[in-house]
C-alpha cells in the first residue's frame, strides 16, 4: 500500500526529472506549505495533548518538570531527546492516546487479502492509529495514561505498527524521529 499523495508525488518528481533540473516557483511553494501545513497542526495538536494529560497526571507532570529543571545546569547540545528520558515517555504515551493524526488512508496499489478479507487494487483503505494504540493486547489498561510503558524492555515487546503515529513505510513522516 501507498499513500494516496503517492501519485502526485511520482507525477511531480518524473516532471522535475524530464523538464527541468529545478524546482519551479509553483513547486517550490507546493513543498513549503507541505512541511508547514503537515508540520504545524500536527505538533500543536501533541503538545495540547500533552499539557491535557499532564492537568490530570500530577505527579506525572511533577517528574517531567523536575527533568527539565536538570537541563538547566547542562550545557545545552542538540542531542537533547537522550538527556529526558522521561519527557520523551510522556509524549510517545500522549500520542498513543491522541496521535494528532488519527487516520492515514493508504491507497492499494495490487489486490490483497488482509485478515481474510479481500482488498482490490485502487481501494482506500484506512488506517487508523488511534484505534491501534488502544489495542489491549499491546497496551495493558489502554484507556490509562502510563508514561512508563515507554521504559525500553515493554516497548521492544510491541509488534510491528502496534504504534505509528507518525504512519510508515515509504511515506512515513518526514518530522518522525524515532529509529
Ligand atoms: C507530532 C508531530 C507529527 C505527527 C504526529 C505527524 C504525522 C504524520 C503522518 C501520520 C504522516 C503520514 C505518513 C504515512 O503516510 O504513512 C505524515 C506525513 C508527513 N509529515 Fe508529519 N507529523 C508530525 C510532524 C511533522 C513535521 C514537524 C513535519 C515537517 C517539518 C512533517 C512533515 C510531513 C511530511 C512532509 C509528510 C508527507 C511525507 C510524504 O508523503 O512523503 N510532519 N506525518
Amino acid at each position: 500500500m501507498r499513500r494516496v499523495s503517492q501519485r502526485s508525488v511520482e507525477r511531480r518528481n518524473s516532471h522535475l526529472l524530464e523538464h527541468s533540473e529545478h524546482m519551479s516557483d509553483q513547486q517550490l511553494r507546493d513543498e513549503a506549505m507541505t512541511i508547514l501545513i503537515a508540520g504545524h497542526e500536527t505538533t500543536a495538536n501533541a503538545l495540547a495533548w500533552t499539557l491535557f494529560l499532564l492537568a490530570q497526571q500530577p505527579e506525572a507532570e511533577r517528574k517531567l518538570q523536575d527533568e527539565i529543571a536538570m537541563l538547566h545546569e547542562l550545557p545545552p547540545t542538540a542531542n537533547v531527546l537522550a538527556r529526558v528520558p522521561y519527557t520523551e515517555m510522556v509524549i510517545k504515551e500522549s500520542m498513543r492516546l491522541y496521535p494528532p493524526t488519527w487516520i492515514v488512508p493508504c491507497l492499494a496499489i495490487s489486490d490483497f487479502e488482509l485478515g481474510g478479507y479481500p482488498i482490490h487494487r485502487n481501494s482506500i483503505v484506512f488506517t487508523s492509529p488511534y484505534t491501534m494504540h488502544r489495542h489491549p493486547h499491546c497496551y495493558p489498561n489502554p484507556e490509562r495514561f502510563v508514561p512508563e510503558r515507554w521504559t525500553p524492555e515493554p516497548e521492544k515487546l510491541l509488534p510491528r505498527y502496534a504504534y505509528f503515529p507518525f504512519g510508515g513505510g515509504p511515506r512515513v513522516c518526514i518530522g518522525n524521529d524515532s529509529p
